[in-house]
């Protein structure tokens, strides 16, 4: 019935003038995107009666995160990390296949271009780093053949909580590194038991987790990106699961499948590799890639530390 002019407007008469618009968009995805991001942004605020006010600081919020992101802080990505979106995304596109291993979000702290290093060498270049932590295991397919020239890409912070990135002093290569398997698949290195850290919470994603009564902190975890030739790429973590906050990681990165025991280990261990020296930790992670091609997957032979 067409609309007469003692007829009211109602919300529902917005929301559908507003999909209406992208009718004639001319790429069916966008047109998708758009219709559907308008019908879910109308129902949020439908359902929770939005004030003016509260629309208002949203803006707002919206406004600060553009402000306080730059090239070196990512303020947006922090927002959809917070918000379980960096995770659900992730979930939708790489849906692993039984015994494939998990991935998890790539987080912000991933610089790539990291050194080559040899099998078993440290990728620890500055002093008090951490309990020194024996890395190994083996890379391999489902059918549990081992790939050989696998490149695992490994990075991970340090006792100070940081990421080598995050301090402008620090040596660059500090606590990262590319390895390569073995012809048996193996892989080794050393690398320093890895702390719970705060993501940055002195702005508007901050500001929110206090309001809403969550912290900030995510697990102890190494990150490792697992390229190999004919199989796809895996972007994960391994969990210390001796580590607090496993439940309740404020990006909700944490798999049951990704947890590691750390296994602590004496000075006078008959085990202890060269490149340590004192008390460490050994751990064990095995990874198993899928088949399949990925643009990621390109190994090159980099530059060594
Ligand atoms: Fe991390």
């Amino acid at each position: 019935m067409a609309a007469t002019r003692s007829s009211r407007t109602a919300p529902a008469d917005i929301t559908a003038a507003a999909t209406a618009s992208f009718e004639r968009c001319a790429d069916p995805r966008l047109r998708e995107l758009m219709q559907s991001l308008v019908r879910h942004l109308h129902g949020f605020a439908t359902e929770v009666s939005l004030t003016e006010d509260e629309w208002r600081k949203m803006i707002g919020i919206l406004t600060d995160t553009g402000h306080i992101t730059d090239d070196r802080r990512q303020e947006f990505i922090l927002w959809s990390d917070a918000l379980g979106v960096s995770m659900l995304v992730d979930a939708l596109a790489h849906e692993a296949p039984p015994g494939v291993t998990e991935s998890t979000v790539l987080g912000p702290f991933y610089v790539p271009g990291s050194p080559r290093r040899g099998y078993g060498e440290s990728m620890v270049q500055e002093e008090g780093a951490g309990v020194p932590a024996w890395v190994y295991g083996r890379v391999r397919d489902v059918a549990g053949n081992p790939i050989s020239g696998a490149e695992l890409d490994v990075w991970q912070n340090g006792a100070d909580m940081l990421y080598a990135v995050q301090r402008p002093e620090a040596e660059e290569d500090h606590l990262r590194g590319r390895y390569l398997t073995r012809e048996d698949g193996t892989y080794a290195l050393v690398a320093v038991r890895p702390v719970p850290y705060p993501i940055p919470d002195d702005g508007p994603v901050g500001r929110m987790l206090a309001a809403t009564g969550r912290h900030p902190w995510r697990p102890a975890h190494i990150h490792m990106i697992v390229r190999a030739n004919g199989y796809k790429t895996v972007t994960t973590h391994v969990f210390d699961a001796a580590s607090e906050y496993l439940d309740s990681d404020t990006v909700f990165a944490v798999k049951p499948s990704l947890l590691r025991t750390f296994v602590e280990r004496s000075a006078d261990d008959p085990d202890r590799p060269p490149a340590i020296t004192g008390e460490w930790v050994s751990l064990e992670n095995d990874i198993v890639l899928a088949p399949g091609e990925d643009h990621g997957a390109v190994i090159d032979p980099g530059r060594t530390a």
